[in-house]
């Protein structure tokens, strides 16, 4: 199950079809996300860089849960942007909103890279979450 604001037109995703790579900095922690094995939590479109970074130790804000309603999972794909995704206006709304913003911003809940390249993310310092969740 995976956290989709019903009152958002569907994201339009491509699940990849062969393994990549991300990597996450500052944390310098890299993953392979294999498509038979992609994380599918409550938060996030699934394969979404916010449920991959969370699966593997990585803690990214999330305030409204993954539905994009907030900027708070706001995070910069360095690479591999092309591979990701088409943002729905909701999302660059809520980018609107985000502080630096940049043409590499994305909100970690609703993008979903397609695995035709690795990706870079790296996490605005504002944005990492230092408080564990017991869930
Ligand atoms: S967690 Fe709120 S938009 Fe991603």
């Amino acid at each position: 199950m995976s956290g989709q604001n019903p009152y958002l037109p569907e994201a339009k995703i491509e699940k990849p079809r062969a393994p990549y790579k991300a990597h996450f900095l500052p944390h310098d922690v890299s993953v392979v996300v294999r498509p038979e094995a992609l994380p599918d939590s409550a938060k996030g479109l699934p394969g979404s860089l916010l449920q991959i970074a969370m699966t593997n130790g990585v803690d990214i804000e999330h305030a409204c849960g993954g539905v994009a309603a907030c900027s708070t999972c706001h995070v910069y794909v360095k690479r591999g942007l092309k591979s990701c995704n088409e943002p729905l206006d909701e999302e660059l709304d809520q980018i609107d909103n985000a502080p630096a913003a940049t043409f590499e911003s994305r909100l970690a809940c609703q993008t979903v890279p397609n695995g035709t390249e690795d990706v870079e993310v790296v996490i605005p310092a504002w944005n990492r979450n230092a408080v564990k969740e017991g869930h």
